[in-house]
């Protein structure tokens, strides 16, 4: 098993067995589903894993799980995705985040993210990371502000029709020469 990235709190490793049915309730849960479509059962929670852990192997990164140094909790996701839906900012590589709602509020989110971002720029030299979430899910839009990204634009996600609740995202980015890590 890789660790790619310690930091104060957490541990960014490969995905491990134990984690895919605690990963499991993590994607079955409303509250952490809120601003996807629909939650995902069993069968889909799986096939998730599995198109993150090909992602690992076709490049090298990819959605790392997070575990807790304290007690070694598996408690989510934090990483790197390519997204090539069709956009005018697209083929590109997002950052993104998911965890168990029992963890949420004590900044692991940020913490983590703030490491990939770091681990982005100087081991795997990617100069531009986008983000984006549904306008309404402000939690993921306070990580993406507090980890440094700007506001770029409201758009229309491909994947949904216009009519849809989570039609409108909001797009942030962060240029990877103009990043500094800052202790979180
Ligand atoms: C978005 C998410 C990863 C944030 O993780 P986190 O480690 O809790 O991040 P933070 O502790 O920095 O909290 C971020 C914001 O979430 C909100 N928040 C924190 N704890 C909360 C809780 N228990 N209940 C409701 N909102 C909460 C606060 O607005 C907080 O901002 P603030 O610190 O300025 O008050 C987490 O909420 C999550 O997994 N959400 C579901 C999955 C998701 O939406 N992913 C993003 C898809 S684009």
């Amino acid at each position: 098993m890789n660790i790619y990235i310690e930091t104060q709190r957490l541990i960014l490793r490969d995905w491990v067995e134990s984690d895919f049915p605690i990963f499991t309730k993590i994607n079955s849960d409303p509250k952490v589903m809120e601003f996807f479509p629909k939650v995902l059962n069993e069968e889909e929670s799986l096939a998730f894993v599995f198109r993150i852990q090909q992602e690992f192997q076709e490049s090298g990164f990819g959605l790392y799980a997070v575990e807790r140094k304290e007690d070694h909790c598996f408690i989510g996701y934090t990483g790197l995705h390519h997204f090539s839906f069709n956009t005018d900012f697209a083929p590109g590589i997002e950052i993104g985040w998911r965890l168990a709602y029992a963890y949420w509020g004590n900044g692991y989110a940020p913490e983590a993210a703030k490491a990939c971002l770091q681990y982005a720029r100087t081991k795997l030299g990617i100069r531009d990371i986008y983000s984006f979430t549904a306008t309404h899910n402000l939690r993921s839009e306070r990580v993406m502000q507090k980890i440094g990204m700007q506001y770029i634009k409201d758009f229309g996600h491909p994947s949904l029709p216009p009519n849809h609740p989570l039609y409108l995202h909001k797009l942030y980015h962060i240029g990877m020469n103009d990043y500094h890590s800052k202790s979180v």
